[in-house]
């Protein structure tokens, strides 16, 4: 009955049509592309009737791993908890004291990247970031890493654009035994230093699963760690905060991987069962086993989907080029070689439009546009009046808040969508003068 189920969910999936009409399809700015393989997978799953993490997500962990160079992954259910608790994790390590608490971030950020560094108790140092590269400006950062209560590090490759001088601020970071996050959420399969993997200079490599990201489990995320001390502490956080680290087989021994599962662990002469105790104060942030066969069809196509990124952020902008005297277009630093998350457009002070104007125009053509996420998160209610001593200026930041938007370049748009764009792009210019 199963194998029936399954070639009928391969056959109804296969069935689906996307038709793309002009003018009445509306052109995604980002979404998931998946076909038969990832519904087979889920069902496959939910018909094994085990919900929870298993093998599946055990081997998603490691090969998600490998693609950020590191060797230990854990799967959790948002980017946005794999941030809190790759924090979590450098905070057990390295906080010896309490006056050394000041992490190193940009202003420009998505806010998940920034809260764990607030909601841990940490003080953040925001250094404003480039037009165009979106890069943190690198005289402010080394300015901030002279300050001796700066203890660690927290970016995100912008939009997939890597920060290229990641190796530099991780090796200054790690001379004082400080410690270093990549958010590699909008950057997977990135690379810098001439090819290297982005996720290889740091601490911790976080990744994010969003139907918007590289690659999908509907929502999901991920940690990478190139040590297995730092796994362990990691997915006790995870995991209530328990100590036992028993997974996959594991979780079914009467002895787990401890081999020592009823033992004193509570030091009072009582042998306990060691799952359930608890050497953290930790969160539950599990996604499901369903989720990470979804993801490991997903890794089947990572290249594939690699290179259409690329494929499609070169012919958006070899376009663009025509209106650059209007807009900043993006530009990935020297020794660096994005998978475009999406096409960042700042426009130029000189442009006789602004953003609303030009969003506007899209969205009512059916094109979705999106804001740079927060652009400058101190420009919003929640930060506005919360950071006492911001030393940098954050201009270029706040540009972003009101200047830039984003359009798509992931997987699902081809030639026939690319060239309804840019007519619909041509048409708007129509009202100014000729470029
Ligand atoms: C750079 C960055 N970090 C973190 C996140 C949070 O990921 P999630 O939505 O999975 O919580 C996102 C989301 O898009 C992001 O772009």
């Amino acid at each position: 009955m199963k194998e029936e189920i399954l070639s009928l969910v391969k056959e109804m999936i296969e069935k689906k049509k996307n038709l793309f009409i002009p003018g009445q399809t509306i052109v995604q700015y980002s979404g998931p592309t998946i076909d038969h393989n990832e519904y087979v997978a889920i069902i496959d799953t939910v018909l094994d009737g085990w919900f929870g993490l298993g093998t599946k997500a055990s081997l998603f962990e490691s090969e998600v791993a490998k693609r950020l160079d590191k060797n230990y992954g854990v799967y959790v259910n948002s980017g946005s908890s794999a941030n809190l608790i790759a924090l979590e994790t450098m905070k057990e390590i390295y906080l010896k004291d309490p006056k050394r608490n000041k992490i190193i971030t940009t202003a420009a950020s998505f806010p998940t990247t920034v809260n764990p560094i607030i909601q841990l108790g940490f003080e953040p140092i925001f250094v404003d970031v480039e037009l165009g590269s979106y890069n943190p400006n690198d005289e402010q950062m080394m300015d901030a890493l002279q300050d001796d209560s700066v203890i660690g590090i927290m970016y995100a490759h912008p939009l997939g654009i890597p920060v290229k001088n990641t190796k530099k601020y991780y090796d200054i970071i790690k001379s004082k035994n400080g410690f270093l996050i990549e958010d590699c959420c909008d950057a997977l399969d990135s690379t810098y230093e001439n090819g290297s993997l982005v996720g290889k200079y740091s601490d911790a490599a976080t990744l994010s699963f969003y139907a918007a990201h590289h690659i999908t489990t509907g929502e999901g995320g991920m940690v990478a760690f190139s040590s297995k001390k730092e796994e362990i502490i990691c997915r006790s956080f995870r995991d209530w905060g328990r100590g036992c680290w028993c997974s996959g087989k594991d979780v079914l021994s009467d002895v787990g991987a401890c081999h020592k599962r009823f033992d004193d662990w509570l030091c009072n002469g009582i042998k306990t069962d060691h799952r359930y105790v608890y050497e953290r104060v930790g969160y539950n942030l599990k996604p499901l086993e369903l989720q990470a066969s979804m993801g490991l069809e997903q890794l089947k196509k990572l290249d594939q989907l690699t290179e259409k990124r690329k494929l499609n952020f070169n012919t958006l902008h070899t376009f663009m080029k025509k209106y650059e005297t209007y807009f900043i277009l993006p530009s990935a630093p020297e020794e660096t070689d994005p998978s475009w998350f999406s096409y960042p457009i700042t426009i130029r002070d000189n442009a006789p439009f602004s953003r609303f104007d030009i969003v506007n125009f899209l969205e009512s053509h059916k094109i979705q546009t999106r804001n740079f996420f927060a652009g400058n998160l101190l420009d919003h209610p929640a930060y506005k009046n919360f950071i006492p001593n911001q030393k940098y200026n954050l201009d270029n930041a706040s540009i972003i808040t009101n200047k830039t938007f984003m359009l798509g370049v992931w997987p699902g748009l081809n030639e026939e969508i690319y060239t309804y764009v840019f007519s619909v792009i041509d048409d708007f210019f129509k009202q100014y003068s000729p470029v």
